[in-house]
């Protein structure tokens, strides 16, 4: 900013660029600018000119002193685009249409500035303005994977992130509410006036929009990004088996890199020197082809050691996301008990098989009580469950060597090792194959179709699932069960859509639960 005292000199009285060259001037807190565009070269001199004459200061070349803008025929849009485009511009500069000119110039000094005056007022009209309109829950509402308001919404998830990676639950789920009320809409937001009347936007998640749709950026969201704390957090919860606890904790002892973790001989658990192991492939997004592939495997291991039994593709990937951070499955038998001891038995063939870097499986501890679920913490699923990373490997035309089937273990031992690796994990990029998250769940068919819509996701929309079924039906869901608390009893489900119904909401479909 150029100091006021210097601005009033420079203005009055050296007559620079254009401006008051003689002219007294009558109005110094009012610093004026005519826009060209539209208005044509020869009328902004005539009115620049007239202006002059009255005492206003008129300024030639645009800059941050310019306090009003005026413009004729153009659009708010078009002027704050223009205005965009500029070097620098004053945040608070009044964009005018030019009846607030011409009133000045008859009054002989300026007039006070209507809403009329106003050009994005003019331009926007209440009538013009695209009003949004969604329902309060995720789950009443159909989140397709098209988002029309990206910068937003990645602007959100990334606050929502990095509260939950601090541990600030409460508000990780606000951010994420926000993100997805504005994924929802069908067209990209354009001005605030808009969301009003939108649920979930509380006063932090409006005012992080307002900076990204009138600055282009979030000054919060870009000091997030950038700061040591977040990358940090980030890196180290990359690493399988670390949670923003362990992380937190390790940070505190100074801990902000893999580098820093190596050489700081902190204890890992086998899990986490797994993760460290595989960091660079577990943190490489898995591909639908590369699901479809390990879909593959687990089928054949799964009906090898219990015909009859099935399995589904369930997260991200029966939304529709062409992309994951590791791949869900659900197993079940249509003969209810069938499945007891299946997991175990599919685990010890894909080992056999040498299609497993690690596995964790925790049994099934859930039990149907007759009062129902009790406390809500409860709720949390119990099945039979596998953690594991899967050794995959890589696409026949992306190796130079192997030509065996993809669902025999053709990745053998001796061509795991590269001396030449320069990888940060001592992992080299050009084996012949690649580690995948995966995880398995077994459930019985009785509770299977709760166990599906439960990991299909999104975990927002699961989230939104309870909350309704909690407040406004009072029952308890859970991926094993829905319990009506005013009956006091379980509601059975064979499908998806039988638990919508019981839920008293439209069915929707995986792709529109995005949320
Ligand atoms: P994911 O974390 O795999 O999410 O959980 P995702 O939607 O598939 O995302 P990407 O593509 O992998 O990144 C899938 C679903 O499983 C449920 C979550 O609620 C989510 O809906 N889930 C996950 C559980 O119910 N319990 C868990 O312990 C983990
Ligand atoms: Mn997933």
């Amino acid at each position: 900013m150029v100091p006021l005292k210097r601005r009033k000199l420079g203005s009055s009285h050296t007559g620079n660029a254009g401006t008051n060259s003689g002219d007294e001037v009558k109005f110094p807190q009012v610093v004026l600018f005519l826009l060209e565009r539209k208005m044509g070269a020869s009328r902004r001199a005539f009115l620049s000119q007239l202006g002059r004459k009255k005492g206003f200061q008129v300024q030639e070349l645009f800059s941050e002193i310019v306090t009003h803008v005026i413009c004729e025929n153009n659009s708010g849009e078009e002027v704050r685009t223009w205005l965009d485009s500029q070097a620098s511009s004053r945040p608070g500069a009044h964009l005018l249409d030019i009846s607030w000119y011409t009133e000045s110039m008859r009054a002989g000094q300026p007039v006070e500035i209507l809403d009329r005056h106003k050009l994005q007022e003019l331009q926007i009209s209440e009538a013009e303005v695209i009003m949004f309109s969604v329902p309060s829950y995720a789950c009443q509402r159909r989140t397709s994977l098209e988002n029309h308001n990206t910068p937003l919404t990645e602007a959100l998830s990334l606050l929502a992130e990095n509260a939950e990676l601090s541990e600030d639950d409460g508000r990780g789920v606000a951010f994420r509410r926000a993100a997805a009320v504005l994924k929802a809409l069908p067209s990209p937001v354009t001005s605030m006036s808009q969301l009003k009347g939108l649920p979930c936007l509380g006063e932090h998640s409006l005012r992080v929009i307002k900076d990204i749709l009138e600055n282009g950026s979030s000054i919060e969201v870009e000091s997030t990004k950038n700061s040591e704390r977040y990358n940090a957090l980030k890196v180290l919860t990359g690493i399988f088996g670390v949670g923003s606890k362990t992380a937190e904790r390790w940070i505190r002892a100074g801990i902000h890199s893999l580098h820093q973790l190596q050489d700081s001989g902190q204890t890992l658990n086998r899990a986490q020197q797994a993760g460290l192991e595989h960091y660079d492939d577990i943190n490489q997004p898995v591909t639908k082809a590369e699901a479809d592939v390990i879909g593959e495997i687990v089928e054949k291991a799964v009906v090898s050691v219990l015909p009859g039994a099935q399995i589904v593709l369930t997260g991200g990937f029966r939304r529709g996301k062409l992309t994951g951070h590791d791949v869900d499955f659900l197993i079940t038998h249509p003969e209810e008990g069938r499945e007891v001891g299946l997991m175990s038995k599919v685990v010890s063939w894909l080992e056999s098989k040498g299609f497993l870097l690690y596995q964790k499986t925790t049994r099934n501890s859930y039990l149907e009580s007759k009062d129902g679920p009790g406390r809500p913490a409860s709720n949390i699923d119990r099945f039979e469950r596998c953690f594991s990373i899967f050794k995959l490997a890589k696409e026949k035309e992306t190796r130079t060597k192997d030509p065996q089937e993809v669902t025999e273990n053709r990745v053998s031992a001796e061509t795991d090792q590269n001396p030449n690796s320069d990888k940060l994990m001592n992992k080299q990029t050009d084996t012949p194959w690649r580690a995948v998250r995966v995880d398995l769940v077994v459930s019985p068919i009785s509770q299977f179709a709760f166990a599906l819509l439960g990991w299909t996701g999104s975990k927002l929309f699961e989230r939104e699932l309870r909350r309704w079924a909690g407040h406004e039906r009072s029952m308890s869901l859970s991926s094993h069960a829905l319990f009506d608390n005013k009956k006091g009893r379980y509601l059975r489900a064979s499908s998806e859509e039988e638990i919508f119904a019981h839920l008293g909401l439209e069915f929707i479909l995986p792709s529109e639960r995005n949320a």
